[in-house]
């Protein structure tokens, strides 16, 4: 081929490993059971339709601050060590800014389960970590409309079927698997399109999701950019 293809704009996603030792990982993967079992009653007993075809998602229905909890305070400070190593990589100078997690979550996943196609709108950064992740079990998927995507859907998986686009490739691709083991970090904006290919293995999976957001330590001279909440006024409303 004569004439040269630049490829420009990329998403790029952090991966990274956090090590723990056994016994401290039993106590989290045993506290995690306790906090699924309850919350499964809980449901049962406000009789929402539960579907034991699901996920479990642990960020709703009070669960939803899981890094809260004593067991995971060393798994929290870890995690915040490799948000700041991912920002940095990015050259934002982390100085400037100060992170929140904002909400923190477990989701289980058994044989034949995954998790559909979704975004975490309501923050700036996500993180997904792997606490038990059986072979099999299902990696993480990212989904995008391409750059390259010269007319509606041409990249579709319909079109690929019908042998339209004869190759995929990361030129034209709509999603991509993240190969990702026991005790890996995924860290990626939060507006990013993810999902999780379905568990093809009879022990389930235990992954640990977190919303960050960030805020200026200082907001002189930003127009853009949340200033810090210390500055905020509460509007009473009661
Ligand atoms: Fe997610």
């Amino acid at each position: 081929m004569s004439g040269q293809l630049i490829d420009i704009f990329p998403l790029s996603i952090f991966k990274d490993k956090i090590v723990i030792d056994e016994k401290e990982k039993n106590l989290m993967i045993n506290k995690i059971y306790d906090i699924e079992k309850i919350s499964r009653e809980n449901l049962n007993n406000n009789n929402n339709i539960w579907n034991d075809k699901s996920v479990w998602l642990g960020d709703i229905n009070g669960s939803e601050f899981l890094l809260k909890n004593q067991e995971f305070k060393n798994l929290s400070k870890k995690i915040g060590e490799k948000i700041l190593l991912y920002v940095e990589a990015l050259n934002i100078d982390t100085k400037q800014l100060k992170f929140y997690f904002q909400k923190s979550w477990a989701t289980v996943t058994r044989k034949e389960q995954n998790i559909q196609v979704h975004s975490h709108d309501q923050s700036n950064i996500s993180i997904s970590y792997y606490l038990k992740k059986p072979n099999d079990s299902g990696n993480i998927r990212f989904a995008c409309r391409p750059h390259n995507e010269i007319a509606k859907d041409i990249f579709s998986e319909e079109k690929v079927k019908l042998g339209l686009i004869k190759k995929v490739d990361l030129r034209n691709t709509t999603t991509v698997d993240i190969p990702v083991e026991e005790n890996d970090i995924c860290i990626f904006p939060s507006k990013t399109k993810h999902s999780t290919a379905p568990s093809n293995t009879d022990e389930s999976r235990i992954s640990i999701s977190a919303d960050i957001s960030l805020m200026l330590v200082d907001s002189y001279g930003h127009e853009k950019l949340m200033p810090h909440f210390n500055n905020w006024q509460e509007i009473n409303n009661s």
